[in-house]
């Protein structure tokens, strides 16, 4: 079998889920795939703090060129989040020949070009499954499953903690400050709750799924975005007692060279799948033409799901090494220039 060396930034939540399910799988994947996920450098950014799970000694650093310098070490998994340094980072990991696997959706949505071309130059992988919807595979199902489809729109819960909030402020009737507070507790926040509550976190999301989806880049700015701050419980029990429940929604439409791509509150029908999706969970509508309609649901954040796509992601990286597929459509001045977004 053969070991394959891996470097964590981050030891947050997410990064305790990937060491963990390497604990727990690591052998059964051993077994199955011949690999020896061994995970080599962990970076963090305070090496004496206690854990949540017992670390081996001298794995932790609190230096990115113990990763990035090291030449044992082939893949690179980022959870740190946010923009600076973990583009930075990526970056020289990229061009020092390792795969990047990451969980960061804002520098993705925002630096996709980048990141992908450098992978492309230097021969090595870029995989962000767990960037969007946390555990649920809506990218490779996007990418790979639905590939023989037009793909025409595609509608989601895809932030778990706005619909965390949401869920118990109808449930329980408590007010929005008091359950983001359990939410950050529960580690299903980002560690500034204005991302989630604010919708960035989900525009990010769409900005990536419906680039997928639609072959062409839709950039942020293209994706229209309102949050969930100004909704109060009376919003929500009026909205019941007329038989609709409010969910963060995030939306995107093509209709012929036309996208729209939106991230709002929207009132939809108790009686409405989407309604029955409740706490941290996401899930995602997709129409293709060929295959109809299809929905995915399951836990788009904390730190076992977002450790199940990155891990998977580790591994489809493994198996495709020397053969890693780039997207062309990231690219700014490839999408096609007939493409008008309409968000009105
Ligand atoms: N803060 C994000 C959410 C985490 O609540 O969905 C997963 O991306």
């Amino acid at each position: 079998a053969e070991e394959i060396k891996i470097g964590l930034l981050g030891l947050g939540n997410v990064g305790t889920g990937v060491y963990k399910i390497l604990l727990e799988n690591g052998r059964e994947i051993f077994h199955r795939e011949g690999l020896e996920l061994k995970v080599e450098k962990i970076l963090v950014k305070n090496v004496g703090r206690k854990r949540a799970v017992n670390i081996e000694q001298g794995i932790l650093t609190d230096s990115i060129d113990d990763i990035t310098d090291n030449p044992e070490i082939s893949i690179v998994a980022e959870f740190m989040g946010g923009v600076d340094p973990a583009r930075e980072y990526i970056l020289k990991a990229l061009k020092n020949k390792k795969t990047v696997v990451t969980a960061n959706k804002e520098v993705m949505a925002k630096h996709w070009h980048e990141l992908e071309r450098v992978a492309g130059e230097n021969g090595v992988g870029l995989y962000y499954e767990a960037s969007v919807a946390g555990g649920i595979p809506v990218i490779n199902c996007v990418r790979e499953s639905l590939q023989a489809n037009k793909i025409d729109k595609i509608m989601g819960i895809i932030n778990g903690t706005t619909n965390y909030i949401l869920t118990k402020m109808s449930d329980d009737g408590r007010a929005f400050n008091d359950v983001l507070a359990d939410a950050q507790r529960l580690g299903y926040a980002e560690p500034d709750p204005t991302a989630d509550i604010e919708a960035y976190d989900a525009m990010y999301k769409l900005s990536i799924l419906s680039s997928i989806a639609f072959h062409t880049r839709v950039h942020i700015d293209n994706v229209y975005r309102e949050g969930i701050t100004g909704i109060t419980v009376d919003d929500i029990n009026y909205g019941k007692e007329l038989g609709y429940a409010i969910r963060l929604l995030a939306i995107a439409k093509k209709r012929g060279k036309a996208i729209e791509t939106r991230v709002h509150p929207t009132f939809i029908p108790l009686n409405h799948p989407l309604a029955a999706v409740k706490d941290s969970f996401n899930a995602v509508f997709i129409n293709g033409d060929a295959v109809g309609d299809l929905m995915l649901y399951g836990r788009g954040a904390g730190d076992m799901p977002t450790g199940s796509a990155i891990v998977s992601d580790i591994i489809a990286a493994c198996r495709n090494r020397g053969r890693h597929r780039y997207s062309t459509f990231y690219n700014e001045s490839v999408a096609s220039e007939d493409i008008v977004f309409d968000n009105n």
